[in-house]
């Protein structure tokens, strides 16, 4: 398998080419330096600095409550990790939904200050006029369909979107819409895998999934939850490659004992 180890630097355009030779993309969140370091290096396509920050970092129960310079913090920490992936940073709620010129304000802001390469929102038709306007200045953006969490309050709960046959037509419609508006790519969370693989079949462009099966172009997931640091949340999509919870916290107790019992430092470890 080729993970494209040959070309130098992810663009949106080598993703839509891995679409078109069957190559999966494959994608994780990054906030911070360290951990965009070790993602970048093991050969990820693209990077995410998702709005899951206002969960994951900063313990907030929604996504709703981070800012744009919270946004552009993480987003700067990350690029200057980066020598491969292609970063996509999160539009947060409140920044683009109000109208089409302060979104492009916002995608303007996000790009200047962190060095990012391109964003994303959350949503279809309803936010055609700011996807058009941040694409006019040559910013390039990725849609987000299906279980979208800015849209938690409206939802109500985190279940599986797009069950029933009215909303799974209107999710294929605005796949569509993305498409022809000029998104690169496109998310679609927690939706049935038949209706993901029928979005993915009927557009061109790299559809990633979270908890939407195996038929779409790439899989996207939070490198907190995949690595198994928070490990109260354990969604049926989810994959843990790691039990970091467990083995952080054996490191943590050893060394709260080692400082206890005047194990460390040793006479090696001092000048
Ligand atoms: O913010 C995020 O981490 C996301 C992914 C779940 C796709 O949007």
């Amino acid at each position: 398998m080729s993970v494209h180890k040959e070309i130098k630097k992810i663009t949106t355009h080598t993703l839509q080419e891995m679409k078109r030779n069957g190559e999966k993309i494959s994608m994780l969140t990054a906030y911070d330096y360290t951990m965009a370091k070790i993602i970048d290096n093991a050969g990820i396509d693209v990077i995410l600095v998702g709005d899951s920050a206002s969960n994951v970092m900063a313990g907030h129960e929604t996504t709703l409550p981070i800012t744009l310079d919270q946004m552009i913090y993480h987003a700067s920490s990350v690029i200057r990790a980066i020598n491969r992936a292609l970063v996509v940073v999160d539009l947060p709620f409140g920044t683009y939904q109000a109208n089409s010129k302060e979104a492009l304000n916002s995608a303007i802001k996000i790009m200047k200050e962190s060095g990012a390469h391109s964003v994303k929102l959350e949503g279809g038709r309803e936010i055609k006029d700011s996807i058009e306007r941040i694409l006019t200045a040559g910013i390039p953006v990725m849609g987000h369909l299906g279980l979208t969490p800015q849209s938690i309050y409206k939802f109500g709960t985190y279940t599986v979107r797009a069950k029933e046959e009215d909303e799974a037509e209107r999710l294929v419609e605005d796949a569509k819409l993305l498409e022809q508006y000029g998104c690169f790519a496109l998310v679609l969370e927690k939706i049935p895998a038949a209706l993901a693989t029928k979005v993915a079949n009927s557009i061109t462009i790299p559809v990633i999934g979270i908890g939407a099966g195996s038929g779409v172009d790439g899989q996207v997931l939070v490198t907190h939850d995949m690595l198994g640091m928070t490990h109260e949340f354990s969604p049926r999509f989810l994959r843990r490659y790691a039990n970091l919870y467990e083995s952080m916290g054996n490191a943590f107790k050893q060394y709260i004992g080692d400082v206890k019992s005047k194990n460390f430092p040793n006479e090696k470890e001092q000048y």
